[in-house]
């Protein structure tokens, strides 16, 4: 094989972006694509000239395809993954996997079983600007955690969340701002800090008339006892976006764009003990970080990574098991947030189960929506 052979399924917005990459790159080739709604699978089979499908299923099951990019509303991942794991595809989905941590795991164990590739969509991992804070992290040089923050503004008009039937609905998304927008930075946040042990989370809708949360505020609890603080919505048009994590040798701060490191002399635990001036203060230098963004990112580089780990056996960029991870944490701000309680992870998943059901049965259908299919103008940009 030279080309892996692409099926997509789901060609609204962010699919039909993946269908125009997966035609593009001379590693892969489009061979169908699917979506519940025949006009859309039709447009698109027509467009790229090539068999289209309403049933995913019989995509997977046509023998066009050695591999699947899923990019239908969060609710459909496990099952359309598993599908295709069960039928000997390897599969690229969209974030978040699943929308319950129990989902996640039953596809995490179907891709292990099926021995076939699996990664996720989370491009932002190929930024330049995270590349380099995961190689500060991982070379120890901030020392044990001490404190991590994130704070993570989006903006989104009512009309966004009026333009999918599926949006911002528990049946239809299971969860507002922090199942949409933050994954990804969940998905960054939690590799370069790890994963708290405990959370304590407030949820509400704010501005926006929708059933699921638009703003997110935690306290955060990690193993070691340290603390941290995490914040999201899409009521803050104005960034910038804010991660610090503050060890025992170092911290690191991105704001927007930048990236500075501050290494101290000593670490703290044993500087704080030693010094024995009462007005002593740590001495630490200062860096900021060059970001050499000349380099390929975004959806392309996730698809061609996928492409040569089918073809070559090359060390995938997202692994699919570190999909839960994400899940586990906005799992854990829905709970606590609705349960007005503090909640472990890993989380209980027959509460969470639970829970979900609860809320599905209170999920309204939508009274105003035109339905759209654009990918957000920045994503497509990037293209
Ligand atoms: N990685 C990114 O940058 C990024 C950006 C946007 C969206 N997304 C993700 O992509 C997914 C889709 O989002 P979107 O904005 O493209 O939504 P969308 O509504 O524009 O498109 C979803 C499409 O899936 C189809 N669909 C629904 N159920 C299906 C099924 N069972 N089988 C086949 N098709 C089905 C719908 O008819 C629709 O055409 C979401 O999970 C979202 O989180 C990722």
């Amino acid at each position: 094989m030279d080309k892996v052979r692409i099926g997509v399924i789901g060609v609204g917005g962010m699919g039909y972006a993946h269908c125009k990459i997966a035609r593009s790159l001379n590693l892969t080739e489009l061979t169908c694509v699917s979506d519940v709604d025949e006009s859309v699978a039709k447009e698109r089979g027509e467009e790229f000239k090539v068999r289209y499908f309403t049933d995913y299923k019989e995509l997977i099951k046509s023998g066009l395809c050695d591999a699947v990019i899923v990019a239908t509303p969060h609710w459909y991942h496990p099952e359309i993954s598993i599908f295709a794991f069960q039928n000997g595809l390897h599969v690229l989905s969209e974030k978040p996997i699943a929308v319950k941590v129990s989902d996640a795991d039953k596809m995490i164990e179907a891709a292990k079983k099926s021995g076939k590739v699996f990664s996720i969509m989370f491009q932002r991992r190929t930024e330049p600007l995270f590349k380099k804070a995961y190689e500060i992290v991982k070379s120890g040089a901030i020392g044990e955690i001490q404190k991590s923050v994130c704070i993570d503004p989006w903006y989104r008009s009512q009309a966004y969340y009026d333009s999918g039937t599926w949006r911002a609905t528990w049946k239809g998304e299971g969860g507002g701002v922090i199942i949409n927008q933050a994954p990804h930075t969940i998905d960054l946040f939690t590799l370069l800090a790890g994963l708290p042990k405990k959370i304590t989370a407030k949820t509400r809708a704010k501005l926006h008339d929708i059933e699921v949360e638009d703003e997110v505020s935690a306290f955060l609890e990690y193993e070691n006892g340290a603390w941290g603080y995490y914040y999201t919505s899409t009521c803050e048009p104005v960034g910038p976006f804010h991660l610090e994590i503050t060890g025992d040798k170092g911290k690191l701060v991105i704001r927007g764009n930048t990236l500075t490191f501050y290494s101290y002399e000593y670490p703290i635990s044993e500087f704080t003990k030693m010094a024995p001036d009462m007005w002593a203060s740590l001495k630490y230098t200062e860096e900021k970080i060059e970001i050499n963004s000349n380099i390929e990112t975004g959806h392309g580089v996730i698809i061609k990574n996928f492409a040569k780990a089918i073809l070559y056996g090359e060390e995938l960029i997202v692994k699919g098991e570190e999909g839960l991870n994400s899940v586990e944490f906005l799992n854990a701000c829905i709970l606590s947030g609705k349960k007005g309680k503090t909640v472990e992870i890993p989380i209980n998943r027959k509460e969470y189960d639970d829970l979900m059901e609860e809320l599905i049965k209170t999920s309204k259908p939508k009274k105003v929506v035109k339905v759209q299919r654009v990918t957000d103008p920045n994503i497509a940009k990037k293209m």
